[in-house]
């Protein structure tokens, strides 16, 4: 096997509950994690002589899939020389995991290449070395969340359909955090471990970053407004931002609120749980 392809699935957090920032500088999460079926990269690993990952937009050493296969050379104690290519769809800024989720493919890609044998726990236990999404990302599906995002839950499995929405506006992760620190602690997390079907998950879903994504970015408003105009049942922020989830029943009614946006608020993708 000289090459492999692998999957990078978007995601969504359907409960993003922030707590205190903590010494380190990373706050405590307990968010529910969704891998979305709609919208991916897609993570191409080959044999090579030397290191390289290509991705237009993106410089190779700021690349997470470049930190990442450091991360598993350094795990490993050898190198694992490949070339990664990657074909982004996923926009950067969005809060939809494209980055993290590259580089858990390109660790599940080299593990395969090189017959290591790691498998998930092992990759799981590196990824949260490269950032705090990343974990989450070996396996996808639907997990809990804790710690910074990097300890791992079983979770029961979600559905809805969702509208995503790309503001022009991108959002980075720790203004986000900072502005969140500024503006006061949010209710206390009431522990729900459940999340129920649609329409009621509509009311469950819960996103702590979005007073700090709004302050930072008043013109999330517009596209809000008008993914809940469109029909939408509830408009999630998606992570850190700036992208915007209009949850709905199903795909039919997504794609309906996807055609009734007016033409300044295009549709990113039209969206739903992975199936495990
Ligand atoms: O772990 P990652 O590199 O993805 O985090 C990016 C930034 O987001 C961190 O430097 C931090 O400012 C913020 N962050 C946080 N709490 C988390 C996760 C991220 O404050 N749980």
């Amino acid at each position: 096997m000289d090459e492999v392809l692998v999957s990078a699935p978007a995601k969504l957090n359907l409960r993003l509950v922030v707590g205190p920032v903590r010494p380190d500088g990373y706050h405590p999460l307990r968010t529910l994690m969704v891998a979305l079926d709609g919208l991916c990269d897609d993570v191409v690993v080959r044999r090579a002589g030397a290191r390289s990952v290509a991705c237009p937009g993106v410089a190779e050493r700021d690349n997470l899939a470049w930190r990442a296969l450091e991360a598993l050379e350094g795990a490993v104690g050898r190198p694992l020389p490949v070339h990664v290519e990657i074909t982004k769809r996923i926009p950067a800024q969005a809060g939809l995991g494209g980055g993290s989720s590259d580089a858990a493919a390109t660790l599940v890609g080299v593990d395969r290449l090189y017959g290591l044998g790691l498998g998930p726990d092992r990759l799981e236990e590196i990824a949260a070395a490269v950032g705090s999404d990343v974990p989450f990302f070996v396996r996808g599906g639907v997990r809990w969340a804790g710690g910074r995002g990097e300890v791992l839950a079983a979770a029961d499995p979600v559905a809805f359909a969702a509208v995503l929405v790309k503001p022009p506006v991108g959002l980075p992760t720790g203004a986000v955090y900072h502005t969140f620190d500024r503006l006061g602690v949010p209710p206390p997390d009431d522990g729900a471990t459940r999340a129920p079907s649609m329409p009621r998950l509509a009311a469950w879903v819960r996103n702590d970053l979005w007073p700090a994504a709004l302050a930072l970015a008043p013109a999330l408003g517009a596209p809000a407004r008008a993914l809940a105009g469109a029909g939408a049942r509830r408009v999630l922020l998606c992570g850190s931002g700036s992208c915007l989830a209009g949850l709905c029943d199903d795909a039919a009614h997504a794609r309906a609120v996807a055609e009734r946006l007016p033409p300044a608020v295009r549709p990113l993708a039209v969206v739903e749980p992975v199936r495990a």
